[in-house]
């Protein structure tokens, strides 16, 4: 099966890019997906069965003035260029609001910010057409991870590198940001977005793991799993965040292990491997 990548340099689209066997993933500087004609001429001239669409404008300060294109119109070019192939749109818990939490694939969206709300409105350009697969406090390894943000994607490298160095990490808690999602391997969310692929499946996906927690219960796991110095650990509130941040963005995804004919993981066994990956890494 031939399948098309957006972002296969990201966090994200490089696990993707290791799921499947005939990709083509141009870099940004290849095929900028606001440029029709360049996303046209790219998947034309590779003609895949698939195309998933992972590129993402990630700087939140262009929003206001880019996101539209950026986000809504990359997604309408990925689209119109796809023919026959199949779509998948990687998509984000933070098309929910926050309030009440364990949304459901059939759970409206109700975002409360303008990247959610772009999210949102790329799902409705997919809708019908291919499929929506929906991720949550994405975990990893990566060689730039990110320090703590309102959101939780990077939360655990993040914890591990400061705590291996020996540095104090204050875990964020407060009422305006990300408190509570459901954490998942970037490989096992590739490994459901391939499995989304091969059955052809449509409608909406919460690629996930199969367990949600608080900050400072991920950050607790984590010190135990990696059998880090807790003592390191403090819990303080967040700085003052520019946007309004979705506080409960937990997702259940048990239409999608069963559509998958998957038993989503649980932390433990999450962190496991995760840890396996990160010595590996190092060694
Ligand atoms: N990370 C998470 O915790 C998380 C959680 C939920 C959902 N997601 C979703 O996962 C997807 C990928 O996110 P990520 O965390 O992997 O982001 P990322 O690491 O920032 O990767 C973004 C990728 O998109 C590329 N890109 C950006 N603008 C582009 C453009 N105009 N044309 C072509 N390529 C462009 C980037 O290339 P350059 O770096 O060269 O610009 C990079 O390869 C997004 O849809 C996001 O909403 C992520």
């Amino acid at each position: 099966m031939k399948v098309w990548i957006s972002g296969g340099s990201g966090f994200v689209g490089s696990h993707l890019v290791r799921a499947f066997d005939d990709v083509c993933a141009p870099s940004h500087a290849e095929v900028d997906v606001t440029d029709p004609d360049a996303v046209r001429r790219s998947i034309r001239a590779f003609a895949p069965d698939a195309v998933i669409h992972s590129a993402i404008l990630n700087d939140f300060t262009r929003l206001e003035r880019d996101g539209w294109a950026g986000y809504v119109g990359a997604t309408r070019n990925v689209v119109g260029a796809a023919g026959e192939a199949q779509v998948v749109l990687i998509s984000t818990d933070w098309v929910f609001s926050g309030v009440g939490g364990n949304f459901i694939e059939a759970t409206p969206p109700s975002p409360v910010n303008a990247y959610g709300m772009l999210k949102a409105a790329s799902e409705l350009v997919v809708e019908g057409r291919g499929a929506v697969a929906r991720l949550s406090a994405v975990q990893g390894v990566s060689e730039a991870p990110r320090s703590q943000d309102a959101g939780f994607g990077y939360f655990v490298a993040a914890l591990v590198r400061a705590l291996r160095a020996g540095e104090r990490f204050t875990v964020w808690e407060g009422e305006d940001i990300n408190m509570t999602a459901t954490p998942t391997l970037a490989s096992d969310a590739a490994d459901l977005i391939a499995r989304i692929v091969a059955g052809g499946h449509t409608g909406i996906f919460h690629c996930c793991g199969g367990e949600s927690v608080d900050r400072r219960t991920l950050a607790l796991r984590t010190v135990e799993a990696f059998g880090l110095d807790g003592d390191l650990l403090g819990f303080g509130p967040p700085p003052p965040q520019p946007w309004r941040i979705p506080y409960d963005t937990s997702l259940d995804a048990r239409a999608t292990a069963a559509t998958l004919g998957v038993e989503l993981p649980s932390l433990a066994d999450q962190l496991a491997r995760l840890q396996m990956t990160m010595e590996e890494v190092r060694a």
